[in-house]
């Protein structure tokens, strides 16, 4: 009977520790992914998601922060590190204009703040152990003075690469960034339309835990060559998830021919439903006849 008591003392302990040590996240990291984004290509992907989405695109746009991500090598962790840590818009009060402009939201139909209370809550909780960009206030003026010092628009159209609708290769946007920061970045691109178009989409620089712009390189981040991210040129420098075969286009304006396709969608239906009234009409005919 003793023995028995004390066996299965000994496997609810065993099973607890266990169950605990799994649920133990390790929220170490590595290095910092500092992510700009284009607002024309991130609203043409969240118009393309729904009828009823709009966009807030102001006047003087140019490449904004979409987050700042403290990542461990070889993972895309670590996320939601501290779920009490609420955001709280009072402590970044004094910085909200420059948020807006540099860090903006350009889902218009979603709450102003929301973006940079969903990027705290997945990334913010998780800066920490470094003094620069722990706690709100810190983690955001430090990706507000990245996105200033390091201006994607003015590298890309230092380079001759402007929003004017055309296509560039991966080459030559990779070329321009890494001829003037001296670091490999890694580049994504939005897939839009039929057919299929490479919309640039971000540029991610990588810095190290002194705050200093470091390669992003396949070996900090194989897990980006795991499923989508199969492109890597010739010596595997170009990280990215672009197209190598497609023009990489970059708009300055949400693209007007998207409005034509549907007018003439619209148009076809409406003439389909007129030939169906038409029919219905002639059976409606003949039952009265019959
Ligand atoms: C698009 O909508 C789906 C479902 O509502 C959502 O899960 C997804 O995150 C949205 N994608 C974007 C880019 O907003
Ligand atoms: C758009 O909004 C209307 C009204 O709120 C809703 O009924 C409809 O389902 C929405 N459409 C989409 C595609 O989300
Ligand atoms: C999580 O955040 C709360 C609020 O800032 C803090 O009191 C707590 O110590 C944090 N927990 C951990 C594990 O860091
Ligand atoms: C939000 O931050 C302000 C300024 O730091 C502080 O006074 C206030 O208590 C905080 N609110 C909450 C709910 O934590
Ligand atoms: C701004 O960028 C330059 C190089 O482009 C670098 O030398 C400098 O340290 C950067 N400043 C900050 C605050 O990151
Ligand atoms: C960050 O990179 C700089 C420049 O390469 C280097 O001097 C510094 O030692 C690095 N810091 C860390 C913590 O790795």
């Amino acid at each position: 009977m003793r023995w028995q008591f004390v066996y299965l003392m000994l496997v609810l302990f065993f099973h607890a520790r266990h169950t605990i040590t799994a649920f133990q996240q390790d929220d170490s990291w590595d290095y910092i992914l500092f992510v700009q984004h284009w607002p024309i290509t991130v609203c043409m992907k969240w118009m393309d998601n729904s009828s009823n989405n709009s966009c807030t695109i102001s006047p003087n746009y140019q490449w904004t922060v979409h987050g700042s991500w403290p990542t461990k090598i070889g993972t895309d962790g670590p996320q939601y590190c501290n779920s009490s840590w609420h955001f709280n818009m009072t402590e970044i009060e004094s910085i909200e204009g420059e948020l807006e402009q540099y860090w903006t939201n350009v889902e218009a139909n979603t709450p102003l703040s929301s973006f940079w209370e969903y990027e705290w809550r997945k990334h913010g909780t998780c800066a920490l152990n470094l003094e620069p960009l722990e706690g709100e206030f810190n983690y955001f003026n430090q990706a507000i003075a990245w996105t200033k010092n390091f201006s994607i628009g003015d590298i890309l159209s230092a380079h001759g690469i402007h929003p004017d609708g055309s296509g560039y290769s991966i080459q030559q946007i990779h070329d321009a960034i890494q001829s003037t920061l001296g670091v490999n970045p890694v580049i994504e691109c939005e897939v839009h339309g039929k057919p299929k178009m490479s919309l640039l989409s971000e540029i991610r620089l990588c810095f190290n835990k002194s705050l200093n712009l470091i390669d992003c390189d396949i070996d900090k981040m194989h897990y980006l060559f795991l499923d989508e991210y199969l492109y890597d040129l010739e010596d595997g420098q170009i990280l990215t998830d672009c197209s190598l075969k497609r023009p990489i286009m970059y708009f300055g304006q949400i693209p007007h021919f998207e409005n034509t396709i549907k007018d003439e969608e619209l148009e076809e239906r409406q003439q389909f439903l007129t030939q169906l009234r038409k029919i219905y009409q002639f059976l409606h005919l003949l039952i009265w006849l019959t």
